[in-house]
């Protein structure tokens, strides 16, 4: 129900520190530390690389899982759009472990892989909103999101459930393999779940930061490096979906290469800098276009924020950052659907679970 909510799609919003919470009591042990399974971490430490394959924003957490198995875990990991693998199949490792994202675990684009990658012989993990879905009783391994119902069409909560689930995933699979992981996972995610809060908090201002910078545009561009060029891409996917604002989200770097030639006077350009490692190259690439009259709202962190920044996000570690980073860009979507009237939860053309090829 919706309760006091005119949508659900801000009810799901607002649900997200409490959704990191659960899971994160559903995968702490009595020691205090995030363990999953014994069954699935036995197959992650034989897997010799890990391939995940999801679908539209499942996809875009698969971005980050695998980039969280590789810097956290030590573990080669690749991320693939399902509806793209039976016709570009990557070449498969000797010993490889599947790993199906899907919020609804119904999505038939996945499932065909999954069909296929069985058939092959391999091991198949499914992390998933709903457990006796189709994906999660056909692969060998499921790992819940622990989201609660997710009833918008754009998905919020359950993208930032399948990034928690990913990072204790990853911790996990870097123990068992006996690699030290840098920080607390617990701590962190507890941490960054008080953080995701304090930026819900904050609605007001970006409700006018979609007035300043997108209420008369019919496109934006999203712009960030690394791990947050994965935000980008969420979060364009969000803006277009629910306010049919063309949108498109680029590696900081990248758009000098073609795409700058779309930006005009007043075009907005939202940047996103979380990590340190390219503090300096996204500011430069916001310099680029803002010297070719873009209007850049900047979404920082404490600790990399500059004056001027139209947002900055309370800090969290920086393997996590895409769970605060994203809550943004959702807002940004919500209120820039509600100010052109678009039906924010439900939107043209568009259903919840895709079950058909
Ligand atoms: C976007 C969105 C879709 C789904 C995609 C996969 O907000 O909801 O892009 O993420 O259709 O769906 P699941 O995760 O159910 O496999």
């Amino acid at each position: 129900e919706k309760g006091p909510y005119a949508h659900y799609m801000m009810k799901e919003m607002d649900e997200q520190p409490g959704a990191i919470r659960r899971l994160l009591a559903e995968y702490v042990d009595e020691d205090g530390r995030v363990s999953i399974p014994e069954d699935v971490r036995a197959a992650a430490r034989e897997a010799d690389r890990i391939y995940i394959v999801a679908c539209g924003t499942s996809y875009h957490a698969g971005l980050v899982g695998k980039q969280l198995l590789e810097s956290v875990a030590g573990i080669k990991a690749e991320a693939h759009v399902a509806s793209e693998f039976l016709y570009n199949p990557p070449l498969l490792s000797e010993r490889p472990l599947f790993v199906f994202i899907s919020q609804s675990g119904e999505t038939a684009d996945s499932r065909g892989v999954l069909v296929r990658i069985r058939e092959l012989g391999h091991k198949t993990l499914t992390i998933t909103n709903v457990p006796g879905s189709t994906l999660s009783r056909e692969a060998d391994y499921t790992l819940h999101t622990f989201a609660g119902p997710e009833i918008a069409v754009a998905s919020t909560k359950a993208y930032t459930t399948q990034i928690g689930v990913l990072a204790v995933f990853a911790c996990d699979c870097a123990r068992a393999r006996g690699v030290e992981v840098a920080f607390d996972v617990a701590r962190e995610l507890s941490l960054a779940a008080n953080a995701m809060e304090v930026v819900i908090n904050e609605k007001e201002k970006m409700e006018s930061l979609v007035w300043e910078y997108l209420s008369s545009s019919r496109n934006c561009f999203f712009i960030g490096r690394a791990m947050d060029y994965y935000i980008c891409l969420e979060g364009a996917l969000k803006l277009k979906e629910v306010s049919y604002i063309q949108a498109e989200g680029f590696a900081g770097g990248e758009l000098k290469h073609g795409t700058i030639a779309l930006i005009e006077e007043g075009t907005p350009v939202v940047a996103v800098s979380t990590q340190r490692a390219v503090k300096h190259s996204i500011r430069s690439n916001a310099q680029e276009v803002i010297a070719r009259g873009a209007n850049v709202c900047m979404i920082s962190i404490e600790g990399l924020e500059e004056a001027g920044d139209a947002l900055v996000l309370p800090k969290v570690h920086e393997a996590l950052a895409p769970l605060i980073a994203a809550v943004p860009l959702q807002f940004f979507a919500y209120y820039a659907a509600l100010y052109r009237g678009c039906d924010v939860d439900k939107p043209r053309n568009l259903a919840k679970s895709v079950t058909v090829e």
